[in-house]
């Protein structure tokens, strides 16, 4: 991978966006237009016009840091936003997700302290380490995020070689007007490629829009990226009777139980001419479906969903994106008073298991060996000794040969 030129930053127009305010979150990203073709056949399952067999829809893709401010790095440790804008005849479709199929929270009265946790410098200079770990151990519920976040996942070489996830549970709507509850996965076709964390220090050293410039000559030299996107489908009665909870959005679904369903293809195909009108500008919204797809009971969706458009309407142009400023808009089923309590019965023993699951299955050796060498590379960083010995505890449920492997380290 190229590290960037003076010579490249001058070819390309700045993404300046000029007496635009920039995002509150998400505020350092690129993006590209392409589009989406149904090539599988999930009728079945929705009625929505733009999963319909053969149907091409074309796509705007926003691509972010999740914590980077406007002229933050990019190769840095962090989830990264991928968001998805489906213009249909119907209206606009936002997806609106990140490159992982999970979150730290599932509660949404938390989310103001993990964004402050997660952007706190001491001495308003030094990244804040234990603000960060006093954060992690104290909600349990982020074990899954933290084990995918410090893995080697955490560090993709490029917006096109990560996968994206609409993450949240959401809904689908047959033309029978059978309910079922999915979760989408867009796998790369690149390929799954990321950083180790001395290349990312050595790309952060020369360059910061080193993503953005990646997707931009990629696409200039006609290699188009692209992701397969599937879904898993689970019945509606389902929701009620599993044995886990289906809207946690702390945990993934089996993939045995519910298998991956193929519904097409997103291409991105184009750069923008003006960054800014095209992508920045561009208002992304939970709240935005058509007809056929509809949101589940998961709290944190329901609060994005009564969120973004706010920033919207404070951020965008008036007349730009009008249907970004639109509160909701969705023709699909609500539900019943169980069902919302059942999407809040979450079950705190069982904070760990997909984390632990993650480190002794998904990785290898030499993958274990990397991420226990960022956990202690933090808590190396960590200045209270007893939330060093909490965060060792936090490693040793999600796994006990690593929680020891880890204590012994830092010993
Ligand atoms: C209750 C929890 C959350 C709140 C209140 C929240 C709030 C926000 C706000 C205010 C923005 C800026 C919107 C704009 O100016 O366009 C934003 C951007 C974004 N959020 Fe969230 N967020 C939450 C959780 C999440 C989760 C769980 C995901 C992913 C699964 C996510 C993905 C994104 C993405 C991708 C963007 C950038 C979209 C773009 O490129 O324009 N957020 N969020």
């Amino acid at each position: 991978m190229s590290t960037g030129t003076t010579a490249r930053r001058a070819d390309y127009p700045a993404a300046d966006p000029g007496p635009v305010p920039v995002r509150i979150r998400h505020s350092k990203g690129g993006g590209a237009l392409g589009f989406f073709e149904t090539t599988g056949d999930v009728r079945a399952f929705t009625h929505a016009g733009l999963f319909q067999p053969g149907i091409r829809t074309d796509v705007v893709v926003r691509f972010s840091a999740t914590l980077g401010y406007r002229g933050s790095r990019e190769a840095w440790r962090d989830l990264r936003g991928f968001a998805v804008k489906f213009l249909t005849p119907d209206g606009e479709y936002d997806l609106v997700g990140n490159n992982s199929p999970v979150f730290f929270l599932r509660d949404e009265a938390k989310f103001a302290s993990l964004v402050v946790a997660h952007k706190m410098y001491r001495d308003g200079s030094v990244f804040d380490y234990d603000r960060l770990w006093d954060f992690w151990t104290r909600n349990p519920e982020s074990a899954h995020q933290v084990a995918w976040l410090l893995s080697d996942r955490g560090i993709p070489r490029s917006w096109r070689h990560q996968d994206g996830f609409g993450s949240h549970t959401f809904q689908w709507v047959n033309a029978a007007g059978e309910r079922f509850w999915v979760k989408y996965h867009l796998r790369t076709d690149q390929g799954i490629s990321n950083l180790s964390d001395d290349e990312a220090s050595a790309i952060d050293a020369t360059e910061v829009d080193h993503q953005r410039h990646d997707l931009r000559a990629a696409i200039d030299r006609g290699e188009h990226p692209s992701w397969t996107l599937s879904v898993q489908v689970m019945p509606d009665d389902d929701a009620r009777t599993a044995p886990f909870n289906a809207f946690d959005l702390t945990k993934t679904w089996s993939k045995a139980s519910y298998p991956l369903i193929e519904v097409g293809r997103l291409v991105l195909d184009r750069n923008p001419d003006d960054e800014v009108a095209e992508i920045e500008q561009s208002a992304f919204a939970p709240s935005s479906f058509v007809p056929g797809i509809g949101p589940s009971p998961d709290p944190m969706l329901l609060s994005r969903i009564d969120s973004y458009w706010r920033f919207h309407r404070h951020r965008v142009q008036e007349g730009v994106a009008s249907r970004a400023v639109a509160p909701f808009t969705a023709s699909a089923p609500g539900w019943d008073d169980d069902l919302a309590a059942q999407a809040r019965a979450w079950d705190p023993a069982d904070d760990f298991r997909q984390a632990g699951d993650l480190v002794r299955r998904v990785l290898d050796d030499a993958g274990r060996t990397r991420l226990r060498g960022v956990v202690v590379s933090q808590l190396a960083e960590v200045t209270d000794p007893a939330l060093r010995e909490r965060a060792v505890e936090f490693w040793r449920r999600i796994d006990a040969a690593e929680g020891a492997a880890i204590a012994a380290e830092l010993a």
